[in-house]
């Protein structure tokens, strides 16, 4: 008879938080079990599908035997200069396909990745709070510590770089950011970028701006480019994704773009740990970029509606909240002496409605909830009724 295997998970693995969404998934299929016809505005992944202008790119781009084979690990040329000419296209500076692109397998794969690459023990990473929990995690994963920048609200949910420690300064080697934000919605103009470019010039550290939302915005505003500021280029790079912009959340596919070392250094780690991206995929998204943007703009519109149809019912119901200048995120302060899990509790079994605790992503996101407006505009207006119901029209 075999010995029974004592199967023990690394430290790493046991330390991990509960992940968020599973948490979340587990109470919604209670109430669903319930025969509660469940709203998600919890998870945000767009419901639209990709365009049809990629996935025809994509039918073709399979048939091609040459692409079934191993992908180059950096990314094609084709893809990383498609990736090139976009950025210079929508943000005015250029790049080097060769040397300063690198495909990804989305760009939360980047992002896990960058702490291995320039992380030793030890060492400090600063990590906006609340934030994308991929920033924490992997910086863990590497054996380093990371170090909160609280968002506030009174600073327009913009990380303060003078409340940031000299100690902590100075033992850091990255810095995340995030802007237009997840989870806030909060946006970032010239002269924040400008002072962290001269914060980590000072104190010697990289610079991840995470890109992800750029695409997402309304009312006329476009969002920056970090690598638009003098000097962010020697300090930084950016991650960007199509998954958000072109609806691909499934195809996994994305680029990280700045400091030629610092995008070898990332590519170092991804050639020893995957193979790339299945270069049909990349075909697709040459597509994606290079094509006219009609659909992206078509597809903020429909965002913007519903941003617009959600903060009405929202208002109605007795919130406060400005209308996001960019992504599909809702942040919103919970009803007076409420915890962050006792809204989201009563949301989902008064109202049949998901929304996400703020303190999901980190313990300065306790006193919101956050709601994600990828759901149809039915959906969204039965939720916003629910809501309405639920705490009374105001
Ligand atoms: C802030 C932020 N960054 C990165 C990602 C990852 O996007 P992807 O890996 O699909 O490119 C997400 C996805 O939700 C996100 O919200």
């Amino acid at each position: 008879m075999s010995k029974k295997l004592k199967i023990e998970y690394a430290e790493r693995i046991k330390q991990l938080p509960p992940y968020l969404f599973a948490a979340i998934d587990a109470k919604k299929a209670e109430v669903q079990a319930q025969g509660v016809d469940v709203i998600d505005l919890g998870v945000g992944d767009p419901d639209m599908p990709t365009p049809a202008h990629i996935i025809q790119s994509l039918k073709l781009a399979a048939d091609k035997s040459e692409n079934h084979q191993y992908p180059s690990y950096v990314g094609m040329p084709s893809f990383r200069q498609a990736a090139a000419d976009w950025f210079s296209r929508r943000f005015g500076v250029t790049f080097d396909p060769a040397a300063e692109v690198v495909s990804l397998i989305g760009s939360k794969e980047g992002i896990a990745h960058m702490p291995l690459a320039f992380v030793d023990p030890g060492d400090y990473v600063l990590v906006p709070d609340p934030g994308y929990p991929v920033y924490a995690i992997a910086t863990s994963f590497a054996g380093g510590v990371p170090y909160m920048m609280p968002l506030k609200a009174e600073n327009g949910f913009l990380p303060d770089l003078d409340a940031i420690p000299e100690a902590v300064a100075q033992k850091s080697k990255l810095m995340f950011i995030n802007y237009p934000n997840n989870p806030t919605g909060a946006v970032a103009d010239y002269d924040f970028f400008v002072k962290v470019v001269e914060f980590a010039a000072r104190y010697n550290i990289i610079v991840c701006h995470d890109a992800a939302y750029t695409e997402m915005a309304y009312d006329g505003y476009k969002p920056l480019s970090f690598l638009e500021v003098p000097g962010a280029r020697e300090v930084g790079i950016e991650f960007h994704s199509l998954s958000k912009t072109y609806n691909m959340t499934g195809w996994r596919i994305g680029f990280a773009i700045g400091n030629p070392k610092i995008v070898a250094g990332l590519g170092k780690v991804k050639t020893n740990i995957d193979s790339g991206a299945f270069q049909a995929i990349q075909e697709a998204a040459i597509t994606a970029l290079a094509a006219d943007q009609q659909c992206v703009k078509e597809m903020c519109d429909i965002y913007r509606k519903r941003r617009d149809l959600m903060v009405s019912f929202l208002t109605r119901a007795g919130f406060t909240l400005a209308s996001p200048k960019a992504t599909f995120y809702l942040w919103i302060n919970n009803p007076e002496g409420m915890t962050s899990a006792e809204v989201s509790a009563m949301f989902l079994e008064k109202a049949g409605v998901v929304v996400t605790p703020g303190n999901g992503f980190g313990d300065a996101g306790e006193g919101y909830f956050r709601i994600s407006l990828t759901v149809p505009e039915e959906r969204l207006n039965e939720a916003g009724e629910r809501i309405v119901k639920v705490l009374g029209s105001k």
